[in-house]
């Protein structure tokens, strides 16, 4: 009898449990992802409808595939291309469309007041979506951080981006960018021509002056750390893009244990470069010229907040991975743009000519110039190295007249809003650095329409340095070479986290 309850009891049990979790996974597969739908349709705002399981991959994956299967002819017209699931979105739904991130509804948001809204943030509602577990391995640094924590590491990491420090490490731009130079002239080809792909030579450019930026005299070492961080981040990517089983990543696959051993490996290459740098500055010997030394110095004079080494190493593989892929597009893109259009090529070249006369372009140079100014600007707009933003609503909250329930993403599609012709006329998708000439806020219909590095507090903190060192290659680039289009050169614009040439970027040069 007593078994026999005890059975019946295990089954009753095993059946409650069985009804929780269906219920649990009912909850969050269909009740509140329609909750959440409900919600936005009732204000009028229409997306892709809800799919379980699925949601907009399929879709996403179809458009993305056809886009990037064929290349594209030689414009700017390059939306359509890069982003088509978005602009598919935007034109059948409209400008506040709704599509799905899995269970979660996603907000497309095309309108830069709004976008302003939900970038100042002042509620704190706002934060980035969750992250895949993987994107930790990469960086702990500030981008994952919210919040007060957020707060406090952006206020001690600051003054390494202030003019005044970057005016410091000219010397380090000028001598990586002056190293590169020297083995282009070296090139063989009849009559100086040669034909290079700019994108590889870009990423170097930019990791080996990130390297000496960041760790000074030790970048060898640097440059070492970068590399392995590289092929971390080549693992993640791949990980990434391959469906998302949690708890998968501490499987012992042959990747896995890669990944496992590389992250180790990276920290403890970083610890080491610290702690000489500690030792050094402890003896007096150290300058405090590179990010890495202002950041223990900052660190040495706040009594209030204290980076622990763990933290100062994620902002040295943060600084790498926010700032070596995205200036390698700029300049690579700027350089493209120009063999496009060699009018712009030359009134750059005579700029630079006039101001620089045959000299290094050192700060008070880059101050004065205005061409150069305009066309950084105008590419960064046309091809922004970030196609776009994301946000979670993590508490109910309004943007405008919308309300926005706790549990939504946001995009943000900078893409999308820098080559809308609403904002910027009917030349929207042309090359027409002009639109500057009087300053971003007078270039489009609303002063928020261009925004490559962000908006509000979390603003990009490392433009200066971004622009400092573009501006540079370029000035060097021009005062020796001319250069077009190669014969092989295909336009595919397309993105792995930023926007890159999907077949390279051949260009010809010619010494002068
Ligand atoms: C053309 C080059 C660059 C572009 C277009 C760019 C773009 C951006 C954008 C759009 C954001 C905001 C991301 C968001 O809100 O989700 C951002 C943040 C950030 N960028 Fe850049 N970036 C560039 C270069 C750099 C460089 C060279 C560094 C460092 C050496 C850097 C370090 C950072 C950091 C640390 C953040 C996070 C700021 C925070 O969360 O408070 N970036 N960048």
């Amino acid at each position: 009898m007593d078994c026999h309850f005890s059975s019946l009891f295990l089954i009753a049990s095993l059946f409650l449990l069985f009804l929780y979790g269906a219920a649990r996974v009912f909850y969050s597969i269909w009740w509140r992802p329609k909750q959440l739908e409900k919600h936005l349709k009732m204000q009028g705002i229409s997306g892709t409808p809800y799919r379980p399981l699925i949601a907009d991959m399929k879709e996403f994956v179809k458009l993305i595939s056809e886009a990037w299967s064929k290349p594209m002819n030689l414009n700017h017209q390059i939306v359509s291309r890069v982003d088509p699931f978005t602009l598919k979105n935007v034109n059948t739904y409209g400008k506040i469309s709704m599509c799905w991130n899995g269970t979660t509804p996603r907000l497309i948001v095309k309108n830069p007041e709004l976008m302003k809204e939900i970038l100042s943030n002042k509620q704190g509602h706002f934060g980035k979506p969750y992250l895949n577990p993987l994107i930790l391995i990469l960086t702990k640094g500030i981008t994952t951080l919210e919040g007060e924590d957020w707060s406090r590491r952006r206020r001690t990491l600051n003054p390494a981006f202030h003019l005044e420090k970057l005016k410091e490490m000219l010397p380090v731009f000028s001598t990586s960018c002056n190293q590169m130079i020297e083995q282009w002239k070296r090139k063989p080809g009849p009559q100086g021509t040669f034909v290079l792909d700019i994108w590889p030579e870009f990423q170097r450019l930019s990791a080996d002056v990130i390297s000496k930026a960041a760790f000074g005299s030790s970048y060898e070492e640097g440059k070492r750390i970068f590399e392995l961080l590289k092929e971390l981040m080549t693992l993640v990517i791949e990980a990434m893009q391959t469906l998302y089983i949690p708890g998968f990543r501490f499987v012992p696959t042959k990747k896995n244990l890669r990944r496992k051993k590389l992250d180790k490996e990276i920290r403890s290459m970083v610890r080491n470069l610290i702690e000489s740098k500690e030792d050094s500055m402890i003896v007096g010997e150290g300058k405090v010229d590179n990010l890495l030394g202002i950041l223990l110095q900052a660190n040495k004079e706040n009594n209030n907040y204290h980076m622990t080494m763990e933290e100062v190493i994620e902002e040295c593989k943060q600084f790498y991975l926010a700032g070596q892929e995205t200036t390698s597009s700029l300049l690579t893109w700027t350089v493209i743009v120009l063999a496009m259009h060699p009018d712009w090529q030359e009134k750059a070249r005579l700029e630079i000519l006039e101001i620089c006369k045959g000299e290094e372009p050192d700060f008070e140079a880059l101050a004065h110039f205005k061409i150069i100014n305009m066309i950084t600007m105008e590419v960064l707009r046309l091809y922004p190295p970030a196609i776009a933003h994301y946000q979670h609503a993590y508490k109910e909250t309004r943007i405008g007249h919308i309300s926005l329930p706790a549990g939504v993403d946001v995009t943000l599609p900078t893409l999308l809003i820098h080559h809308d012709p609403e904002l910027w006329g009917n030349d929207a998708e042309e090359f027409r650095p002009e639109r500057f000439s009087e300053g971003v806020s007078r270039a489009s219909k609303s002063s928020l329409a261009f925004f490559p590095f962000g908006w509000g507090p979390r603003t990009c903190i490392g433009q200066n340095f971004a622009l400092i060192e573009a501006k540079i290659a370029l000035a060097k680039i021009l005062q020796n070479f001319s250069f077009k289009l190669s014969p092989s050169y295909i336009h595919a614009p397309y993105t792995v986290m930023t926007l890159q040439p999907q077949h390279g970027a051949e260009i010809e040069f010619n010494r002068i």
